[in-house]
């Protein structure tokens, strides 16, 4: 039976993985800063993940959650003390785009409303609800076009505060820093702005920290550059350093519901034990601080190079953008040096979404064949 061919694919095909390389069949080596988009965390194959998963599989890999499952407990727990999101309550489920869905239907059923704001150029997955907030016509089916949504550029409060004052919102769902757009940010006025505008509009505030969360930025969560109070957060990708787990933090001032969410696969004990080895792994590793700390080393190099014409984005989550599309450099990093990148629906940036363990000499690494490849 042959693939449903949605993905156009580079000739890589990595067998194994360590850290922040990815071996192939020929164990040609690949430095790894694209983390197989933003998923990898803790770096592949972690060995404290490896050791947890492998326990818990060999124990109880999976119950429903018909039963009591204190994984879960122990899970949200750590999220809390991990991220300072003190009081919210915790839903699991499998996906980022599942995370989003899961957020929208409950700022409805708060609200009672239905509209939903989204911003230009963002992403929030191809499930119902999420993909119709995701502003790219081609993955929008009809069926999807029938949600409400509506589209303002970042930035736009008078817009925001317009359309939040006919009173049908149920939620503003934004990504503090632009994912597979091209990282880009709102300023901190207008999300702040945003923040109290929900509030008086009876309006939820979804901070879409699907990519952006999990220290990825430098703080755990993006919003949290800011001074706002997200009603609900989605998080999926680093959670799991590759293993599906996604989930929603919900605010207190939402109320749950029995049979409000649900699901079959979310919060199972194999992947509370990936979950769980992550959020270790990043406190005993002190992750976080290699963030910014490699941040800073990275941004010192790149600004430096005169082809880059601008580098967005915050912490390990970052954007260079060059006055070119960047498909073909992407191709010659891969094929030529052996270094995997990511692209955004900007062409001209290259995304940089390493592993949080990277360190400087894959920096150096990166930017000696950077450096080469711009003089081709
Ligand atoms: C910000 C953001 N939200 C949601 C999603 C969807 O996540 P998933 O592919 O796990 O459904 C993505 C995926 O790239 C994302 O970047």
């Amino acid at each position: 039976m042959p693939l449903f061919n949605v993905y156009p694919l580079y000739e890589v095909t990595p067998v194994s993985a360590k850290g922040v390389y990815v071996y192939d069949e020929k164990e040609t080596e690949y430095l790894d800063l694209y983390g197989g988009h933003a998923v990898i965390s803790i770096g592949h194959a972690h060995p404290k993940y490896v050791e947890a998963i492998t326990k818990q599989v060999s124990e109880l890999g999976f119950y429903s959650n018909a039963v009591q499952n204190p994984l879960q407990q122990e899970f949200a727990a750590k999220l809390e003390a991990l991220s300072g999101c003190k009081d919210y309550e915790l839903f699991l489920c499998n996906s980022g785009a599942e995370a989003n869905e899961n957020a929208l239907k409950l700022a409805s059923f708060k609200t009672n409303k239905s509209r939903v704001i989204a911003f230009k150029n963002g992403f929030h997955g191809r499930t119902s609800a999420a993909v119709a907030a995701t502003d790219n016509p081609n993955v929008v089916a009809p069926i999807n076009a029938q949600q409400k949504v509506t589209f303002l550029a970042l930035n736009d409060i008078d817009g925001v505060k317009k359309e939040l004052e006919k009173g049908d919102v149920c939620a503003v769902i934004v990504e503090f820093i632009q994912g597979v757009g091209g990282l880009d940010q709102a300023t901190t006025a207008f999300f702040e702005e945003v923040d109290v505008l929900c509030k008086k509009n009876n309006t939820m505030f979804i901070a879409d920290e699907v990519q952006s969360g999990y220290g990825r930025s430098g703080k755990f969560f993006a919003f949290q550059h800011y001074n706002v109070t997200p009603d609900i957060i989605s998080i999926a990708k680093g959670m799991g350093n590759g293993f599906p787990i996604g989930g929603i933090l919900i605010h207190p001032n939402i109320k749950a519901k029995f049979g409000m969410l649900g699901t079959t696969f979310g919060g199972n004990h194999l992947a509370c034990a990936a979950g769980l080895a992550v959020l270790n792994t990043i406190e005993s590793e002190n992750l976080m601080d290699n963030v910014n700390a490699m941040s800073a080393y990275f941004l010192k190099i790149a600004e430096k190079i005169p082809k880059i014409k601008a580098i967005k984005g915050k912490g390990l989550m970052l954007g260079l953008e060059f006055d070119f599309e960047v498909s073909e450099l992407r191709k010659t990093l891969i094929y030529d040096y052996q270094i995997f990148t990511g692209g955004a629906k900007n062409k001209k940036v290259l995304r940089i979404l390493p592993p949080l363990t990277v360190k400087r000499n894959h920096i150096d690494q990166f930017f000696e064949a950077l450096i080469d490849a711009l003089d081709k």
